[in-house]
């Protein structure tokens, strides 16, 4: 088995995780920037007080907080594009950082030299023809943004939105046709300042503010779609949401109707982005919990007439879930928690390891949406050990080539549409839940510790040599 020759094959970072230089070009802070390394962290650092958000913005000290560092890819990125080039990339999913480009949100010219950073990157991809894939918004809203409108939940966020994609497709439409309105659009429910720059503790009705902010992204995100489809007919735009796979605890009918209340709300994030307007389990659940959404007629015209083009995800792991939950029986996928599965092993971390729930979900996603899949985001965070100038990373291989073995399963004998797959941090980066580093997923080593120490040299694993064989030969030789 093969995949299809068109295939794009690669892998996938986000600005913040990686770029470092964050106060460099004219950038300003963003989101991501205000927290610092906590040692102690467990399963996720996802929120911060109103107060520490503020005494960080101010703070510059900024070897304290490892996602305004990342690994240096501001000043090495044609060396890590050479080495991805090595590797055969086919295509390079990255993000743009919203602040390096209207470093407050609110100017109203673009930064230039944001501009021209990009436009670097982007060239220096097609020299290995790589195609770019990009992010437009991968949780790095500019921290004004949150401290003056409390991020998404202001509806000023649509324009200033619109503004900054329309900014990007005009300046690189001749360089990249696929982009990403936003990275896991769910996780502003899940971790609402990650995921969309609002601090719980400026929201009088919390849950309200979530539903209204998300709705602002659905309709920026649609308008971006419509400002791109009418300027420059020829760029593919797609979204892309956290893929929470499901399974019930036991074939009980009562576990199986929880199942599926739940896989039908984790999949409404992108069925208004697919189809346009809001399913029925969500506008249901919005009343039962008293949930009124401010939606203007023009909003739903445009969202109805602005639909994608594709359907990206990311899938790390599955979970189990059941009518009476176990709560001693947790196990971690990514932004969820849910109940352990016996069948499947965990990583370090605690997320489950499921390779075939990678066939089961593009199913399922390809049978809901009839629209082309691409999986944005698989990897396996590992505590490597560095000896000799490499990682022996045989874990990492297996991981993937499983993974791999499915989705062409899904490709050649299921009959999905799927045309393409990036390996996430295919470059050792920080964490985005935990901001470690020891937490890598690369194929290729970055010699950083947790604290910043290190060389930032890079060096290939074993992982890297055995990708690049899985890439020239299209997906047949994957031993
Ligand atoms: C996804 C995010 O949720 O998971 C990435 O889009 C993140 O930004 C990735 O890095 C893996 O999570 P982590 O916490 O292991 O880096």
């Amino acid at each position: 088995m093969r995949f299809p020759d068109t295939f794009l094959i690669g892998g996938s970072v986000a600005a913040n995780q990686y770029e470092g230089g964050c106060r460099e070009g004219g950038r300003h802070l963003s989101t991501w920037d205000v927290f610092k390394f906590d040692p102690n962290v467990k399963g996720g650092q996802f929120t911060i007080s109103y107060d520490d958000m503020l005494k960080a913005s101010f703070d510059t000290n900024d070897d304290l907080y490892p996602k305004r560092r990342g690994t240096d890819f501001y000043h090495r990125y044609k060396e890590d594009i050479a080495l991805f080039a090595k590797m055969g990339f086919k295509v390079f999913r990255m993000s743009i950082s919203w602040p390096r480009i209207f470093p407050t949100g609110e100017e109203d010219i673009p930064n230039q030299d944001g501009l021209n950073f990009y436009r670097s990157i982007f060239e220096e991809l097609h020299k290995y023809n790589i195609e770019p894939l990009v992010t437009i918004s991968h949780f790095d809203m500019p921290l004004d943004l949150s401290i003056k409108y409390n991020g998404w939940e202001n509806h000023k966020l649509i324009d200033l939105y619109i503004k900054y994609a329309s900014c990007l497709f005009d300046n690189f439409h001749d360089l990249v046709k696929y982009w990403i309105t936003f990275n896991e659009i769910d996780a502003t429910i899940h971790i609402p300042f990650v995921g969309a720059g609002i601090n719980p503790e400026k929201c009088e009705n919390l849950k309200q503010s979530l539903w209204q902010g998300l709705h602002h992204q659905f309709v920026a995100g649609a308008r971006a779609i419509k400002y791109a489809h009418e300027t420059y007919p020829d760029l593919k735009i797609g979204c892309m949401s956290t893929k929470n796979l499901k399974y019930a605890k036991t074939c009980k009918p009562e576990d199986n109707i929880q199942t599926i209340m739940e896989t039908m709300e984790d999949a409404s994030y992108t069925d208004v982005q697919a189809f346009g307007e809001y399913p029925y389990v969500l506008i249901n659940k919005w009343k039962k919990e008293g949930i009124h959404i401010k939606m203007n007629e023009d909003e739903m015209i445009d969202l109805k007439q602005n639909v994608v083009d594709f359907i990206s995800f990311s899938y790390y792991a599955s979970l189990v879930t059941s009518a009476d939950k176990d709560p001693n029986a947790l196990a971690s996928a990514n932004l969820l928690v849910g109940e352990k599965n016996p069948y499947l092993k965990q990583t370090e971390w605690g997320w489950q390891i499921d390779p075939v729930g990678l066939r089961y979900s593009l199913n399922q996603l390809y049978d809901r949406y009839k629209r082309p899949l691409f999986v944005a985001e698989n990897g396996l965070g590992y505590n490597d050990i560095f000896e000799n100038n490499t990682v022996h990373d045989t874990y990492r291989i297996e991981f993937i080539r499983e993974h791999l073995k499915q989705v062409m399963i899904a490709i050649n004998e299921d009959g999905v549409d799927c045309f393409g797959y990036t390996y996430w941090g295919c470059i050792d980066c920080v964490a985005g839940s935990t901001s470690q580093m020891k937490k890598r997923y690369g194929f290729i080593y970055v010699d950083q510790d947790d604290f910043g120490n290190g060389t930032k040299n890079r060096f290939p694993k074993d992982s890297f040599y055995w990708f690049k064989k899985v890439i020239a030969s299209n997906g047949n030789d994957l031993d």
